[in-house]
Parts: structure tokens; C-alpha cells; sequence
């Protein structure tokens, strides 16, 4: 094979591009589905492409984000997704060829940290990603058992919206939420009209207007009627999304979907570990968590840069010994720096256990524990859990 990688733009080349990509995950497009829905996605995202000789083999695609970092800061991401190779090529470098395009374009671009969402947990920790994050895959509340533990009055309103692109109420919530929340990235217009383009007719939108004005919570939903014996309802609340930024949009929101009319369960999905459900219900227990998950995964390109760019809820120094190499971290008043040292190492680990630690989703003893890190001096990894620990449960909203 004569591999090459390039990056595409031109529309013929686009549509050999989605159709690569279809066939590496073994689906087909529709034509019309193709022009009308992934052609203008990949003219907005950087297309690189694998050949053997003049035919297109490989495909992957990377996009700018903001990801926000502990402490309510934000940090360059790039993330990649669509990765996919022919079934008469793989296991013969494409993918790594174009992973390594695209790193050392981010390198060079000073961007330090790169995320995935993974299809296969077993393929990208040899390019230094570990799972960031955590995520309720599945999650399921019976509405029979659905009383909040304390009275709630919401000081805001529920809407219903008839727009059908509602993407300026997205933007507006997801703007007040997503620097609370570790991992969580910026959305452009496009990316959030995208959501309602691919979306079934069925759906139904509601916003959270806040007391002060505007709004702090979004949910789209289905409702899938079921009877059994044919008089019984038995009917489900699919929940596509759910945004909020303040802690009564959640409950005001949580409040109407339990209590859509006909229905016993509310099924979820992509939820945040520290979903408020759990606590604002009466009984716990009725919140099933049907499957937790590996949410984003991310590469620390520049550990240095991205070890400094968030901030740290407990000062103190410590030595990690990174793939070999001394780097002291040392935080004061929140504020991290980071540099190589001569020091004696305290904690021993690769890149993507490092990753895994950085918004503060998995922890140094935990990781430990699973011998997915080497504790060097002890006491080292309870003092760096104190420092690398997050304000909130790591969680990205959506994949890209
Ligand atoms: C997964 C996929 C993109 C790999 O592409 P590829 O060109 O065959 O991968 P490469 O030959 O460049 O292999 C790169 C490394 O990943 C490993 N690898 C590749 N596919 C793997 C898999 N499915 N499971 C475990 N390891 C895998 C290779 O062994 C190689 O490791 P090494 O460099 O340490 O020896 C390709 O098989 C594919 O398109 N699969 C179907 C779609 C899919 O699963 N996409 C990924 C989901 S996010």
C-alpha cells in the first residue's frame, strides 16, 4: 500500500469522504441525506484523508472547541471524530498516520489538549487518551415513584417551544452553564442548529425561563405511548437533551417531564454522574442507573500548558514522573505551574492516566488502586486527589 494523508475541502471529495466513513462503520447515506446534512458539516470541520495511491481509504476529522477546565476556565480542544478505515485496509497504519497529521498540527498550533469520543475503548490509549469523564450512558425514573424529597415552587416558568430550530435558547443556556462544568465545550450556531436538523419529527422542546429573565434550561423530548391490556398506560418519556444552569431549571424541568400525563418512566441519556435527579427524588432508588460509561476522552499534547491552564482547589507541590520524564507541579493561591525538575517523583504514570486525572473525573488513588498508576512516595496520590479535585462531576453534553 502507498499511504498518503491530505486534507480535503472540495465538495466531490467531501461526499467520498461521508461515504468512506459510512462504509467503515457499515451503513450507507442516502443521497439527499448526504448533500443535505453531512456536506455542509464536513465543509465546517478540517477533513483529512488517508490514500492508497488516488483512492480514498481513510477517513478523520478534527474541529475547534473551548472545553472548560476546573475553576471555570477554558482551555483550546481540538476534537476528533469520524475515524474510520476501509475494511480491505485496516491494521496497516491509516488511522495512525492520520492521528499523527492531526497531532502535529495541533502541536504546532499551540493547541495543548485533543478529545474523543471512543467507539472502541481498546484502540486510543497507545495515542495517549485516557477517559476524562464519566457518564449515566442509560438511566431510567419511574414516574409512579417520581416526589421530590422537599416541596419545590418553581420561581421560574416552564415554555413550550414552537420554534423548530430553537438555537438562540440553546446557545443562551448552554452560555450560563458550561463553565460550571468541567469538560463541557462551547457550541457554535451551526453545530446546535445541527441537533434540530437531525432530529425526529416527534420531538418536543421546552424552555426554563429564569426568574431574573432569560433562560436556564433546555430538555427536547418524545413520548412513547404504551398500554398494556390496552387500558393501562404504560407510556415512556424519551429525553433527547437536558441543559440547565441553575439548580431550579433542573428541578423545574425534572418536575415536568415526571409528570407528563399517560407515562410511567422517564429514560435518559448522556447524563452527568451528579445528575440532581437522584437527591431531588423522595426515593432514590427509583432513579435506575441502567449503564455507566467512558465519556470524553482526552490527550494532554502539552501537559505543561494544560496542567497550568486550570486551577487547583487545594495548594501544594507534586512531583509526576510522565512517561519517564520529572515534571514538578507546583500550585499557589489555585494557580498551577509547571516545569521539568530534578526532583525525586512521587507518582509514576503515563499519558493517558494523566489524562484521566485532569478535570478531576477519575482519581489518583482510584487509579492506583487499578494499578494504573505507581504511587512513589506515600501519601502522594491522597494529596494530589486534594489538589486536582473539580467543583462539579466532569461531563461533556453532547458528542461530537
Ligand atoms: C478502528 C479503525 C479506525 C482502525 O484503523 P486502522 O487503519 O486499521 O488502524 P492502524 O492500522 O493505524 O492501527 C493503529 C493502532 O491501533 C490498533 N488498532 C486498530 N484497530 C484496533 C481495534 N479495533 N482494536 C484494538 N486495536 C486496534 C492497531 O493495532 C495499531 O496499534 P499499534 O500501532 O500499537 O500496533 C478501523 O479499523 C475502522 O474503521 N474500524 C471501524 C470503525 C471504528 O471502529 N472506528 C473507530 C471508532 S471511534
Amino acid at each position: 500500500m502507498s499511504l498518503t494523508v491530505r486534507t480535503v475541502h472540495e465538495p466531490d471529495e467531501l461526499r467520498e469522504f461521508a461515504t468512506v466513513h459510512a462504509t467503515a462503520f457499515g451503513y450507507h447515506w442516502e443521497d439527499e441525506k448526504l448533500d443535505r446534512l453531512m456536506v455542509p458539516f464536513l465543509r465546517r470541520v478540517n477533513c483529512v484523508a488517508a490514500f492508497d495511491g488516488g483512492e480514498m481509504i481513510g477517513v478523520s476529522v478534527d474541529q475547534p472547541f473551548q472545553m472548560t477546565v476546573p475553576g471555570g476556565r477554558t482551555v483550546p480542544m481540538r476534537g476528533l471524530t469520524w475515524a474510520g478505515v476501509l475494511p480491505t485496509h485496516r491494521r496497516r497504519g491509516a488511522l495512525r498516520a492520520m492521528f499523527d497529521r492531526q497531532h502535529a498540527d495541533m502541536r504546532e498550533q499551540g493547541v495543548p489538549v485533543s478529545g474523543l469520543f471512543a467507539a472502541a475503548t481498546d484502540i486510543y490509549h497507545r495515542f495517549g487518551y485516557g477517559p476524562a469523564t464519566l457518564t449515566v450512558a442509560e438511566a431510567e425514573v419511574d414516574s409512579n415513584h417520581g416526589a421530590f424529597a422537599a416541596p419545590f415552587q418553581d420561581p421560574g416558568s416552564i415554555e413550550l417551544l414552537r420554534d423548530p430550530s430553537p438555537v438562540a435558547v440553546v446557545r443562551e443556556v448552554l452560555e450560563r452553564s458550561r463553565l460550571q462544568i468541567p469538560g463541557e465545550l462551547d457550541r457554535d450556531d451551526a453545530d446546535i442548529a445541527e441537533m434540530f436538523t437531525v432530529a425526529e419529527h416527534d420531538e418536543f422542546r421546552i424552555a426554563h425561563r429564569a426568574p431574573g429573565g432569560g433562560y436556564d434550561g433546555f430538555a427536547s423530548y418524545r413520548v412513547k405511548s404504551e398500554w398494556t391490556h390496552e387500558v393501562l398506560p404504560q407510556g415512556q418519556v424519551q429525553v433527547q437533551a437536558l441543559l440547565t444552569a441553575a439548580p431550579e431549571a433542573a428541578a423545574a424541568i425534572w418536575r415536568y417531564l415526571l409528570d407528563v400525563e399517560l407515562t410511567t418512566t422517564v429514560q435518559v441519556y448522556n447524563r452527568p454522574l451528579d445528575d440532581p435527579i437522584r437527591g431531588l427524588l423522595a426515593e432514590w432508588r427509583y432513579h435506575h442507573v441502567k449503564q455507566i460509561a467512558d465519556g470524553l476522552w482526552l490527550s494532554l499534547l502539552d501537559a505543561s500548558a494544560a496542567l497550568q491552564a486550570r486551577r487547583y482547589p487545594a495548594d501544594g507541590e507534586l512531583v509526576l514522573e510522565l512517561d519517564g520524564a520529572a515534571l514538578l507541579l507546583e500550585v499557589r493561591d489555585g494557580e498551577g505551574s509547571c516545569a521539568p525538575t530534578g526532583r525525586r517523583p512521587e507518582i509514576a504514570l503515563d499519558a493517558p492516566a494523566l489524562a484521566s486525572t485532569f478535570l478531576g473525573g477519575y482519581r489518583f488513588t482510584a487509579l492506583r488502586e487499578a494499578m494504573r498508576l505507581r504511587e512513589l512516595a506515600p501519601g502522594a496520590c491522597v494529596r494530589a486527589d486534594s489538589m486536582f479535585r473539580a467543583e462539579r462531576e466532569p461531563w461533556c453534553s453532547f458528542e461530537f
